[in-house]
Formats: C-alpha cells, structure tokens, sequence
C-alpha cells in the first residue's frame, strides 16, 4: 500500500509531480495524495480531519486549483504541481493573505487554517478584490469549527487593501487591544504541530477493537493465536493489561468508565481490546480480531431507561439515575397557582456532536522511568492524574505535553486516546501512536446531553416574574463523564439572567446505552434556556407586552438575590445588554410579516447568564512567570489555548499587570513537567480565575525586580532588548536592570514569582442556596430570520449579539468567541442531531458552511467583574446559548408556530405550522 518516494535511477517506473515547486516521483498508485504529502514528505502542515471529502482540511491546489488532498489519487498527479499551506508565504500576495487572516482573527485553532489559506489563495489570483459573495462560493468546500466564517471573509475579502499595520500597545494599554494572536504566524504557515503531528516515522500504531452493538455480552478468542498468526502484531492489549484502576472519569467519585470492557459493552463503539502494530493499521486484520458478541436489549432513551422493567446499567446507581441536582427557592408552586398569567410548555433536544475538525490523536513513549504522552488535550493536569490511577504509575513518573488542539468545545476534557497510546508504550517499549478516525471520533466521544425539560413561568398583571419552575432530564449515557456537572448546572441556571422570586429547578442524569454525553460548550443550560427563553416569550405574550420590554423589567440587577440567593452589587450587565438590542428591535419589528409569496419575516430575542468556573467547586489556577539572568521574561501558562485564544489573552494580562510589551514575554505551554497546573480549559474559567494568577504572578514579579534595583516608581515600565537584556524606564531615565548576580533559583530563574488564584464561592446547601460562581457573564442575542412556510426553510438574516465581558482584554478575539459560538448555536437550533450509529460522519451529519452563518453585529459591554484581573469574566460558553432560543422565538414571530423539539429542520417547522393551523 506505501508508495515510495524514488531514487533518480528508478524514475523510469514512476510518474512526476511537483510539489510546492520541487520535483518529486512517485510510483503510480491510488494511495492519497494527503498521505503523500504529509508522510513522506513532511509537509504536516496539511490537516487531515475525514479522509472522506467531507470537511475540506485537507484542501491543496493543484495547478492552481482547489482540491481535496484526501480524495486526489497520486496516480492522476503525472506532470501536475501541487501547492500546499507551506509555500503559501512564498508570495506576497499570500503574505498578506496570512497577515489579514492575523487580523482578523481567521485563524481560531487553525486546524481549518491550511485549508481555507490555500483556497482562498486560489481565488485571490483570479479575483483580487472578491465579494463576499466570490468568498463563499469558493471557500464552500472548507468547514470550520470555531470562527464562525465571518472573520475568514473579512480577511479575504480585505488581503489586497491597504491597510495600516498592527500597532504593538504600550504595556499600560495592553488590556484591552486588538493584538493578533501570539501563536498566530505557526497558525497561518501550516508550521503549527497538532495530534497527529511529529509524531516519529518508526511509531507503532495502536487500534481499538470496538463494539458494533449497543449492549452486548462477549468473550475473547485465542489472543495468541491472532498475534501469532499475524506479521506485524506485537501484541493485544486488553482489560487484563490495566496495572491500575480499569475506571476512569473526569469526575473522581464518578470514575466509571473501563479503558476496556469486561464482560459487556454498553455502547456502539465502546473498547474491549487493542492491537498495537508496527507500521499502519490494516483493515481485514482487525476484522480477524477473536471475539464472540452476544447481543442484548438495548436502552436508547430516557424512557426506556426510566420503566420500571429497565434493566440496570450501573450496579450502584438504582433506576439508572446518575445523580439529581435541585435548587429551590420561595413557593414556587404557590406562585404558579395564583399568579394572572402562566404558561407551561414541554421541550425535546437530542444529541449534538462537537464536530471538532481535529480528530483526537496522540503518541506516548517511555524515557527513563517516566511515561510521557503527547496529545491534543483540554486539560493536561486532569488527563495526568486520571493515567495515574489507571497506570498504577505515581503522577511524577507520568509527563503530559499538550500539542496544539484542533478545536475541544469540552469533549477533549476527557481522556480519549490516551490511554490506549500509554499502554501500549509501558507494555511494550515502543513508541505508540493513535489518530482516531472521523466515525472512530463521532462514535466514541462524549455528546451534547439529549434533553426532556418542562418548563412553566408565571408573571402578574404588570409582567413580572412571580414563579419560574424546570424538570429536567438528561440522557447521560453509558458513562459518568461530565453528567453530574450538567444536572448540578442546569438548576441554577434555569431561570435565565431574571429576578425569579419563586423557583425550583431539578434535573436527572440518566445512563442508557449511548455514547456517554459530557460537556459541551453551556453543560446542559443551552437546552434549558430553549425551553426557558421560549416560555418567557409566550408569557409576554399572555401578559401583552413587547417581547423585548419584559425582560428589561424582569432583567436581574445589581442588589437582587439569584436563584441561589446570592447577591452581587456590582459587575450585573444583562440589563444593559438588552437595552443595546433596542434599536436593532425596533428596526426589526418594522420589517416583520410577509416578505413573499410563502416568505414571512420575523425577530426573535433570548438571554444568557453563565457562572464562569467550576459549580461551587474548588477551581484553581497556577502560574509561575521568570525572568533569566539574561533579561528574558518567561510566563508558564498551562491555561491549555483550544483556539478561544488563552495564550494571547494570558499574554496580555501579564504585559500589562507586569509593566512590559507583550512580544517581549517568551510564553512556555502547558507541559506538565514544566508547568503549574492551570486547570482545565473549560467552563469559561481561564481568562477569570487563570487569568487573575497570571496577574498575580506578574505583579509579584515585577515588585521582586523593582525592589532589586531599587526603584519605587508604580508607573516604571520594562524595556526589553532584542538580545533579551532587560532596562526599566522612569523619571525619564532609561536604566539595566542587572540580575547577572542572582542566584538561580528552585524554577531555573534568576527571580520568578508563582501565583495560585482559586475563586470564591460558597457550597449549595440541601435547598440548592450558596454562592456557586464568583462571577457570571451575561448576554443577549437577536435573530432576524425568514421562514418559508411552503418547506419550512429557515433563512436567517442577521444576528446581533450584546455580552457582558467584565472588561475585553482582546476585542477581535472576543467577537472570534461570539461569532463561532453563534454559528453553533446556529447548528443546534437548526441542523445538528447526531443520532448514535447512524450519522457518524461530516456528509450525513450537519455542521453550518461558510454559507449558514449571517452577519453578526457584537456589541461589548464592559461592567467590570469585581473579581476578575481588570475586571474580566469569561465569555466562551455564553456566545453559544442564547442563539438557539432567539431562532426559535424568530420562528414564532414569523410564523406564529412554537417549534419544541430542535433541530428545528423544515419538516419540523411544516409541522408545527400545520398544527397551528389545525388548531391543534
Ligand atoms: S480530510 Fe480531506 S476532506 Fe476532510
Ligand atoms: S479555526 Fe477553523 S476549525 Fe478551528
């Protein structure tokens, strides 16, 4: 199967091509050009994210036109040039391709990157000033997860113009500019070193042995028979090679989930072996692999979990409840008994797929007594101690080194190829790779928890809130994961950002046997604000008052008590955030109504409010900042960058709490051996809790060197040399700061300062009252739409969003954050429903193209954050959870008809408007 690069002697056998300019020879054959390109001839900046021709990662130009490196036999390339990402700042035309794409922010995790760069190339030479238009149309074939497009066409759409450069800040300006990204340049050069990435030619190659049913007994066959019988094998690994605990999980006490089954599976595509190999994975061998399956009756829904007949799935969790979470407060029930107007309603959502365009990937090795693993990863320091238990292996013989990750959204928070590449190097002394397939990938991981929530609100005669009531459940599942997160979440948040004076909110987690759902960008609010955002519509309704008007009455403020009872003077923003919707509303309303012969107009509005960090939980970051003898100032920052942008937006921070330009600070990753554990990236809790460590740290540092030489100034600014040497500029003077003398010291340093920052909060007690987040962000979201109502076709229009960010450190990266978060709200409202071993691919399951996603107006409300370093809160997973309740209140306005089950797809919507109009 492997064509081989040739020697001049051999050429008369073999077909030439060039690459990137250089002549190359391969034997005719259909082996795939990406292969190719990256194997053989190291050019990895090409990204691999299907192997099928459905995500465009892998777009090249041959002859100058766009192909799909994936899907280009090498036998069709004779007398062909292939242009790949590298040699795309060969030109100036495609450096200042790169250089708009840096400002713009095109360029989130850059796994799309190459992609979109050498397409856009493409068009640039025959159009140099493109439409936005021209931009889609040729950009159409390329998926990305994470911008949201309208940055990618920006960029393109501005490469040829002339426009000024970007401008370093001062360091007391720092917070708050756009800076591009620091890890931009390896981003838009294809240079930059992913999952699948490095990894050594000579790696074995780990393959999972997975189940093909939903619930199924099974016995393993002769495993040293199928080794013996098969060159290349080195060995099977199975539950029985677990040292450790065969349990793992995010969530200790939950820990549930066996590296390999024992005895029964309890989802499509859970693992019961693996066979590491030398050289590449070969299909028919792995179907040899000895098993017998025994079929068992499945559990596929809640429901079906729920009868009382149902078998149970977990020995200690009775009625395949995980866990329930509840808060309460007041009498709710009596305020929805006696109240003017209420309105009760009842919502479905299914599975959603992160639909990362990296596919989770990873090597280990052993070197000397420790076990080091390279993979894409959210969270290092997790993933480190989830491997020791499992391992038996303490945690300093076990290095994590995160590469770069090609989009998370929650699902690489837990464990995935992890430890099948680490066994495989403990068991056999090999380096062992794995790169999980596109279905490998949607099969396996963790999913957006399917949803069943009622939902009931109550308001008086004036419009406000008098009782807000939610029952939720969640189909958590085979496995724990991040289910308890969900249910615990889910009540707090379930009045939305409103004064509630009444409130209970339950929720249930619920093992079935599907893959394990887990955390994905709003853990479980998005589908409770549907239900809560669509409800507060109809009760406006009830009342009669303008949609917008009650929840500007109803809006939570500074001084009133939360669901949780907990009292913010300060930093409340959401209030502020509709009132910057108003004059987008008013536009709206006037548009509304019929806009052609089936076509009808309508807006919609929903609103966000999201605790940034762990549900009161303890949730600390650490970070340690140095500065050489020479003069070099380093920042260790484990805060994992999964393209929201940490790297830059620590960075910042630290530039200004430390008083020096940001490209002067040398930034080391998340590389457990060297770097403090910064927690995970999630929960919207990096740039608030790690955040304040890193300004921690800098301020501390910078106190050490202005007592070493003396300097008392407050407003002394650092002046760092190209060579690295290091001066402090005050009182108009400009003097070296000399640390030759220091002794070096426990971190290598000739001073360093390390900081711990761990939020405040305080536990729920039984009634669910506490204070669980230091800090909520806030938000709101309008949706102007058209619906076809001959096919139900939802069109939308144009998307403004308001959010609350504390204070915005990076403004583009935050508008990145609000217009990828939209795009996927887009996807959940309208087109994403993964349904378990049917859709396990990027053709049958729907993502938003270039083409989907409208214009986005973002609007930044700074209330400052009285916690947060400058006053920032977080703001990734609030971008995402109000899209989807505003598409649906738009549905309503243009239509009149309530969709309660989303994806709200054309047939959906079709129904909901004939059963308006059947009255039933
Ligand atoms: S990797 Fe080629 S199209 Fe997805
Ligand atoms: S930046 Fe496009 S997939 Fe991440």
């Amino acid at each position: 199967m492997t064509t081989e690069l040739t020697t001049p002697e051999t050429v008369d056998r073999t077909i030439g091509l060039t690459v990137n300019g250089r002549a190359v020879h391969v034997q005719p054959s259909a082996r795939r050009l990406s292969e190719l390109i990256r194997d053989d001839l190291g050019l990895q900046g090409t990204k691999v994210g299907c192997d099928a021709g459905d995500c465009g990662a892998c777009s090249v130009l041959v002859d100058g036109a766009p192909a799909c490196a994936c899907m280009t036999a090498v036998g069709s390339l004779a007398g062909r040039a292939v242009t790949t990402v590298e040699a795309v700042a060969t030109t100036e035309l495609g450096r200042r391709l790169q250089a708009s794409f840096l400002r713009y922010g095109g360029a989130q995790c850059g796994f799309c990157t190459p992609g979109m760069l050498t397409c856009a190339l493409a068009l640039l030479r025959r159009v140099p000033l493109p439409t936005e238009a021209q931009v889609e149309e040729a950009l159409g074939g390329v998926l990305c997860r994470c911008t949201g497009y309208r940055s990618i066409i920006a960029a393109v759409m501005s490469a040829n113009l002339d426009l000024e450069p970007l401008e370093m800040p001062t360091p007391s300006k720092t917070v708050g500019a756009r800076i591009a990204r620091v890890d931009g340049p390896e981003k838009v050069t294809g240079s930059d070193i992913f999952g699948d990435d490095g990894v050594p030619a000579e790696a074995a190659t780990v393959s999972v042995i997975r189940s093909p049913h939903h619930r199924a007994a099974f016995t393993l066959g002769d495993l040293d028979a199928f080794v013996a019988a098969h060159a290349g094998v080195i060995g099977v690994l199975t539950a029985a090679d677990v040292p450790g605990r065969n349990a793992f999980g995010v969530i200790q006490p939950f820990a549930d989930q066996p590296v390999f089954a024992e005895a029964e599976v309890r989802h499509v595509g859970e693992p019961i072996a693996a066979v590491v190999s030398s050289g590449s994975a070969d299909p028919a061998l792995l179907a040899a692999f000895p098993v017998t399956w025994e079929p068992l009756p499945p559990l596929m829904d809640i429901d079906a979990a729920r009868a009382p007949e149902a078998a149970q799935l977990h020995r200690a969790r009775p009625g395949n409840i995980l866990v329930r979470g509840f808060v309460a407060r007041g009498d709710v029930d009596d305020a929805l008994g006696t109240s003017a107007h209420r309105v009760t309603r009842d919502f479905a959502t299914g599975f959603v797929e992160h639909a990362y365009l990296e596919p989770e990937a990873g090597w280990a090795w052993v070197e000397g007594d420790t076990l080091v693993v390279k993979a894409c990863t959210q969270a290092p320091g997790m993933d480190r101690d989830e491997l020791s238990s499992i391992l038996d292996l303490p945690v300093e013989r076990i290095r994590i080194i995160p590469t770069s990750v090609g989009g998370g959204f929650g699902s690489k928070l837990d464990l995935s190829v992890q430890p099948f590449v680490a066994l495989a190097a403990l068991r056999f002394g090999v380096t062992a790779r794995l790169r999980y397939t596109r279905p490998e990938s949607m099969r396996t991981t963790t999913k957006r928890h399917p949803s069943r929530i009622s939902f009931s609100a109550a308001a008086n005669g004036a419009g406000l809130l008098t009782g807000v009531r939610l029952d939720g459940a969640f189909n958590t599942g085979a496995y724990a994961s991040w289910g308890p997160t969900v249910a615990n979440r889910v009540p707090v948040h379930g009045s939305g950002p409103y004064f509630a004076p009444n409130y209970r909110g339950e929720a249930v987690a619920v093992h079935t046997n599907c893959v394990s759902a887990g955390a994905f960008r709003g853990f479980g609010v998005p589908q409770a604000t549907i239900a809560q955002e669509c409800v507060f519509d109809l009760l406006a309704d009830e009342v009669g008052i303008d949609r917008l008007q009650f929840r500007m009455i109803n809006a939570l403020r500074a001084g009133q008590p939360t669901v949780t009872g907990q009292v913010f003077e300060r930093g409340i923003g959401f209030a502020e955030c509709l009132e910057a919707l108003v004059p987008f509303w008013e536009r709206a309303r006037e548009r509304r109504g019929a806009a052609g012969a089936h076509l009808r107009r309508g807006v919609g509005v929903a609103g966000v409010w999201y605790g940034c960090g762990n549900t009161a939980l303890a949730n600390p970051s650490t970070i340690l900042a140095g500065i050489t003898h020479e003069g070099r100032i380093v920042l260790h920052q484990g805060a994992v960058d999964i393209g929201q942008g940490s790297n830059t937006v620590m960075t910042q921070i630290f530039s200004q709490a430390f008083g020096v330009r940001a490209d002067a600070v040398i930034r080391v990753g998340g590389d457990t051996l060297i770097t403090p554990d910064a927690g995970k990236t999630s929960a919207s809790r990096q740039t608030f809790v790690t955040g304040n460590a890193v300004r921690l740290a800098a301020s501390e540092l910078r106190r050490l060197v202005l007592h070493h030489i003396g300097c008392a100034d407050d407003e002394a600014e650092f002046e760092s040399g190209s060579e690295g040497s290091l001066a402090v500029r005050h009182l108009g003077t400009t003097v070296p700061v000399d640390l030759s003398d220091r002794p070096v010291d426990e971190h290598g340093y000739a001073m360093s300062a390390v900081a711990t920052y761990d939020p405040p909060t305080i536990a729920l007690d039984e009634r669910g009252q506490g204070e669980p987040y230091a800090a909520y962000g806030f938000g709101a979201q309008l949706v102007e739409l058209l619906v076809d109502t001959a096919t139900g076709r939802v069109t939308l229009e144009h998307i403004v969003a308001a959010y609350d960010v504390g204070k915005a450190v990076n403004p583009t990266l935050i508008e990145g954050q609000i217009e990828g978060g939209i795009a996927q709200g887009i996807g959940f409202a309208l087109s994403e429903e993964y349904v378990p071993g049917r859709n396990d691919n990027l053709h049958d399951y729907l993502i938003p193209t270039i083409g989907d996603v409208p214009h986005v107006t973002s609007i930044l409300i700074e209330s400052g954050d009285v916690h947060g370093a400058y006053g920032v809160k977080g703001v990734g997973e609030h971008t995402l959870i109000p899209t989807a309740p505003a598409i649906l209140n738009a549905i309503r306005d243009a239509t009149g008809a309530l969709v309660t089950t989303v994806p709200a797809t054309p047939e959906r919507v079709l129904a909901a408007i004939e059963e308006l109009q059947h009255g039933r």
